[in-house]
């Protein structure tokens, strides 16, 4: 008899794990009720490949005609929502093998707002496989900034390098560090620490009430893996500089806390920026530990109120 395969994390309930949360989550039990649901999926046009007004309406068409069934998101640019998920897969098609439209989560082109990059900008994606944000913001310099996108994981890059060449970017180059030992030298003026997390704002709650995608417990020390990279980040980046440090988790512990020990440890302020998708604001303690009262200027965002993964988003400046 074939032996059961051990679970590789153990399993929760979602009364058991959320129940941490039930006091800082807005609406909580709409928030679970919102985790039964399936998670809604997006996609974006590629302006690098297709950007006259009427070749993208022509391409939504045929999109549509091949049973795609969706709706533009009117905050965030070139974003649309698929209603019918189920039924089609948006990477099968010829349209997405051609680079001209690429499936990401709505919440992912929350960093790169914050971080605004700009044509002649020198920036590091310090963790960037597979390229959602690198091939995000590459299309929103119009491929005029030099993007060094690195990731730690051989296999996780090959799909980044894929993506780079799919989505038509020149501008990007792509290493192989561990973030915490990227090499100095390079005068980066933007960094993106889009970090490895427990994932919560992805999970989901089964049918028996058991969590969905889980993956975070019992990994490793994911906080000081996430101190490790931001700290190195605020050591690589030009004084003046900007950093955008997220995850797609609502653990304090790898947000604010994270974001609190960089401020402890080396100078620097946080930055307030503009969000299309409604937000709270960071929090100021947790757990009865305090932390810096500009915390507040972070930004969490909900699953259950973006529709899309749940993140969170801290700006940065270093000052000296
Ligand atoms: C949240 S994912 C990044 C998603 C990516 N930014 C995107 O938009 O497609 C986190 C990434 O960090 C990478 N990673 C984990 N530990 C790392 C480290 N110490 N240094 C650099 N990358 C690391 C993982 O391989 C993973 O690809």
């Amino acid at each position: 008899m074939a032996k059961r395969k051990r679970e590789k994390y153990p399993v929760f309930h979602y009364k058991e794990y959320f129940g941490r949360y039930s006091q800082l989550i807005p609406n909580y039990e709409t928030f679970l009720e919102y985790l039964k649901t399936p998670m809604p999926q997006y996609f974006r046009i590629n302006t690098l490949k297709i950007s006259h007004p009427e070749e993208i309406k022509n391409l939504l068409n045929i999109l549509k005609a091949k049973g795609a069934n969706f709706e533009e998101v009117k905050e965030v640019p070139y974003f649309y929502r698929v209603l019918n998920n189920e039924e089609i897969s948006l990477g099968n098609l010829e349209e997405y093998s051609l680079g001209l439209i690429h499936s990401m989560t709505l919440a992912s082109s929350l960093p790169v707002i914050a971080l605004d990059p700009q044509p002649g900008d020198l920036i590091l994606d310090m963790c960037a496989a597979p390229g959602g944000k690198t091939g995000l913001m590459a299309m929103v310099t119009n491929d005029q900034a030099v993007i060094v996108s690195n990731d730690k994981r051989i296999d996780r890059l090959t799909a980044l390098v894929s993506n780079i060449k799919r989505l038509g970017i020149t501008c990007a180059i792509t290493t192989r560090y561990r973030g915490e030992q990227f090499p100095f030298g390079i005068p980066f003026n933007k960094i993106l620490v889009d970090a490895p997390c427990s994932g919560e704002g992805r999970y989901r709650i089964g049918l028996e009430g058991e969590i969905l995608y889980q993956k975070g417990t019992g990994r490793a020390n994911l906080p000081s893996i996430q101190k490790g990279l931001l700290v190195r980040a605020f050591d690589l980046v030009q004084p003046g500089g900007i950093i955008v440090y997220s995850t797609c988790t609502i653990n304090p512990k790898e947000n604010e806390e994270v974001v609190d020990y960089l401020l402890r440890k080396r100078q620097a302020e946080i930055l307030d920026w503009e969000s299309p998708l409604p937000y709270h604001e960071g929090l100021t303690e947790w757990e009865e530990k305090p932390y810096h009262p500009s915390l507040k200027f972070t930004k969490r965002f909900y699953t259950h109120e973006i529709q899309a993964v749940g993140f969170f988003v801290a700006k940065l400046k270093r000052l000296a």
